[in-house]
């Protein structure tokens, strides 16, 4: 099927690319050495209606659709990856969650804050020792009265420090599998709540990535998330649609990375000419565009259908698969064409591949989408069928 974009959403992708490359690129780098937090930037996108993209109007929201939102986050990750993935788990996991599972209360307690960019929101499921394996989490929230006590920590979490509010996933019934598993809004303050270390990064630096403690940590039964047992599918439809969103990361920063390569190729002279007229580089480039340009159509098939309501687990896991591993293949030819100043910090290609690195794990590794897509190939509702 052939994918044409509408004029609404080329509008939404050129207002967002004059905004990234006028604003977050120039400060990418030095984002990248000092390991600030976006905020002010996170406050301009908000501005724009990046923060709430997905959420409807009468919450505060843009009310745009998945198509619309995945150009504005390529274009947020060409510029700086690190804000993009705030952007990404903000709107993809935490609004579009509570958008969809959240009873009428928690929507209007939370969804207006978080699309104004006034409340950064995370999403806590991973632990130390439960990361694929979300089941075996050993977080538990403890019914007492009209209040749920929460145990546990929680680890790799983008955004723990800054965010104000907070989705987290824990065990009610601890004799269950996946159907023990609760989600809850945990709001920033909440005494028994707390941050824990903030991990040192290879890449994404202006993004953190903290532990989550709780500590007897009481949140009213209104915190609940859906219904009791319901957090491990709250969950996993959540990152159903992160994984477009990390798609839609690393053909941003795939295609930052090429054109910084092509135009390094034109300007480097060698053997008395430029670099890019020598057939090894020419080949170089025109499969990186090529399997950028593969990625990208994954994304919107993915994103088209999520937003025509049809199922899209198998596709999101598709594209976020083939669109990491394909950025982390793009990044290292980027690098590999700039020689030596490709490893310095003086060009910005070593960024991309440290902050490229982190794709083919975050939000499900590569080995879980390959379980997911293969789950769905041999399951009973897979048809086979030339497109
Ligand atoms: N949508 C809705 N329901 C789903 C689902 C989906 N995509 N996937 C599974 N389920 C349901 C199943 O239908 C099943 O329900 P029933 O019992 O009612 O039939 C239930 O969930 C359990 O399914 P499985 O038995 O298949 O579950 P599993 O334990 O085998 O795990 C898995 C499946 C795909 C491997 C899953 O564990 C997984 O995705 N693991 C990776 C976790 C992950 O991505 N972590 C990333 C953390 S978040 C992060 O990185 C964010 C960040 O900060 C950047």
């Amino acid at each position: 099927m052939s994918f044409r974009l509408t004029d609404e959403q080329l509008m939404i992708q050129a207002m967002v690319r004059d905004f990234a490359r006028e604003v977050l690129h120039p400060s990418a780098m030095e984002r990248d050495r000092s390991k600030e937090f976006p905020r002010e930037n996170l406050g301009k996108m908000a501005e724009l209606g990046l923060m709430g993209m997905m959420v409807p109007p009468e919450y505060g929201g843009a009310g745009a659709d998945t198509v619309s939102y995945v150009l504005a986050l390529q274009e947020v990750a060409y510029a700086c990856a690190a804000t993009a993935v705030v952007m990404s788990v903000h709107n993809s996991i935490v609004c579009e969650t509570i958008d969809r599972f959240g009873n009428e209360d928690q929507k209007q307690a939370h969804l207006k804050p978080l699309a104004e960019g006034r409340v950064i929101g995370a999403f806590a499921m991973t632990e130390p020792q439960a990361g694929s394996d979300p089941v075996s989490q050993s977080t538990v929230a403890e019914r007492d009265g009209d209040h749920y006590i929460i145990n546990g920590t929680k680890r790799f979490i983008t955004s723990g420090k800054n965010a104000g509010v907070t989705i987290i996933t824990a065990k009610t019934d601890r004799t269950k599998r996946h159907k023990g598993i609760s989600a809850f809004i945990v709001r920033k303050g909440t005494p028994g709540f707390s941050v824990g270390r903030t991990e040192e990064k290879m890449g994404l630096c202006a993004s953190d990535t903290t532990d989550l403690i709780f500590d007897d940590c009481r949140i009213p039964l209104e915190d609940l998330l859906g219904q009791e047992g319901d957090g491990f599918k709250i969950a996993m439809t959540s990152l159903d649609s992160g994984r477009i969103g990390i798609a839609a990361q690393s053909v941003g920063v795939a295609q930052a990375a090429l054109d910084a390569a092509v135009s390094y190729a034109k300007e480097r002279e060698q053997f008395g000419q430029p670099i890019s007229k020598f057939q090894g580089l020419r080949w170089m480039l025109a499969d990186m565009a090529t399997e950028i340009e593969a990625a990208r159509q994954l994304m919107f098939f993915a994103a088209g259908k999520k937003d025509r309501g049809e199922s899209y687990t198998m596709e999101a896991s598709m594209a976020k698969l083939f669109a990491s591993e394909m950025v982390n293949r793009v990044t290292a030819k980027g690098l590999q064409i700039h020689g030596g100043y490709g490893y310095t910090k003086e060009y910005p290609v070593e960024r991309l591949y440290r902050d490229a690195r982190v794709f083919t794990i975050y939000e499900g590794t590569s080995e879980i989408q390959r379980v997911v897509i293969a789950n769905h190939l041999l399951g009973d509702r897979y048809v086979g069928t030339l497109r």
